[in-house]
């Protein structure tokens, strides 16, 4: 099959979705492979290489003319128009955005949110939150070491001692799991917290302390059980404990790091302006909920409603808010990396091995991924 690399829309967007070495394979399985030329460029991809590895380097009508189209972010208004009608489009496509599912649709192009895939050992390998979320709690500790005026470890010098940094992790998933091990890596000392009681143990085995907020009625033990992996909204009388909790470890935290989503709705507010206010100069909260969380005062915040998506702030007491909303974009050439490989593992389920499209709708994670086919939206959001 025809399969095309366009480049990413000029942006923040740094990653790309094929490597040289995700091109290779899709070659040696017989496919024509047509990458944009400089689609690589911001993720250290060279035109070259992708030549090497058997592609053909084209403009972006060449790539988005192909019958299958891999990218990352969903195709803009310019772009959409130079996909052809019935071609396949794979991508983080974005399934909850109602309108943008419409927009694809009426494009007619089948289009497959690789966000949707279910949280099965099977849909691992492809499983691009995870793949994504895992750079960004690593670089979200990078992030804030940047900005963090003291050392992150416990140093002894000849001019005295260096307390570590402690740091407070809340939202144990995927991202906040790797946060915690590269926290730990730099010598923080380091709490974390997360609704679902599964994650106690993996919170424990990274080396940091557990902070438990105890379930008291049987509401908020369902709730937090969660649904396919994901959290799932918790009653307010859990919350307000939890609130209750994160104020009085947020007073002792030199750093914050939230990572708490819930798909399909607004992100959780963990870190109220009260605990902000209540917190040291000088310290950090590094908030991936960022451009997620409920609409206050006109802006969408994050796990923090002090938030603002892409900023850095600083409030009056001198705690720094970062916003990025791009982290993984900022490890360009590990995040096209591991996504490309998503991608090629995705491909193995809708193209068989005679290299023939096959859409199985009775393969669950086909199914769950399909957004829109023949004109019509496929997925509920
Ligand atoms: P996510 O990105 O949707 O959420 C991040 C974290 O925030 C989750 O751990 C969630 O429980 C937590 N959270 C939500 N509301 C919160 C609140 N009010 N307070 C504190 N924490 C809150 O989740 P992610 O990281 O994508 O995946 C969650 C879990 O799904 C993983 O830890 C894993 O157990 C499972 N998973 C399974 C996979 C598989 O089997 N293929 C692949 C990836 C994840």
């Amino acid at each position: 099959m025809e399969i095309g690399i366009p480049a990413e829309a000029k942006g923040r967007q740094a990653l790309v979705a094929a490597t040289p070495e995700t091109v290779k394979t899709l070659v040696a399985q017989g496919h024509g492979v047509t990458v944009e030329a400089g689609a690589g460029e911001r993720a250290h991809y060279t035109d070259d290489a992708y030549r090497i590895a058997g592609a053909q380097i084209g403009d972006a009508a060449a790539a988005f003319g192909a019958q299958i189209v891999l990218k990352v972010a969903s195709p803009t208004a310019d772009e959409l128009p130079l996909m052809k009608r019935g071609a396949v489009l794979a991508g983080m496509l974005d399934p909850f955005n109602t309108e943008n599912a419409q927009r694809l649709a009426a494009a007619g192009v089948t289009a497959f949110a690789l966000e949707a895939a279910p949280r099965t050992t099977r849909a691992q390998s492809l499983d691009v939150l995870s793949s994504q979320a895992n750079i960004a709690g690593y670089k979200a500790v990078l992030v804030a070491a940047h900005h963090y005026p003291r050392f992150m470890p416990m140093l002894m010098t000849a001019a005295g001692t260096v307390k570590a940094a402690r740091v407070l992790i809340l939202g144990a998933g995927v991202a906040g799991l790797q946060a915690i091990a590269t926290a730990k890596r730099l010598g923080a000392v380091i709490e974390a917290s997360d609704v679902r009681p599964a994650v106690k143990e993996q919170i424990e085995s990274l080396g940091a302390k557990f902070l438990n907020v105890a379930y008291e009625t049987d509401e908020e033990r369902e709730a937090a059980q969660g649904v396919g992996g994901y959290a799932r909204p918790m009653p307010a009388s859990w919350l307000q404990r939890q609130a209750a909790l994160v104020h009085e470890r947020a007073k002792q935290a030199d750093v914050i790091i939230t990572t708490a989503l819930i798909p399909g709705r607004a992100a959780p507010t963990l870190i109220s302006a009260e605990t902000v206010r209540a917190m040291k100069a000088g310290s950090v909260i590094v908030d991936l909920a960022a451009g997620r969380g409920r609409v206050l005062n006109g802006h969408r915040g994050g796990n923090c409603p002090l938030t603002e998506p892409d900023k850095v702030i600083v409030t009056e007491n001198g705690v720094q808010i970062v916003g990025y909303t791009n982290l993984a974009s900022m490890v360009p050439s590990d995040a096209s990396a591991l996504y490309a490989r998503n991608l090629l593992d995705f491909l193995k389920l809708i193209i068989t091995k005679e290299g023939v499209l096959n859409i199985d709708l009775a393969d669950d994670i086909v199914a769950a991924t399909l957004l829109a086919r023949d004109g019509e939206v496929t997925r509920k959001a």
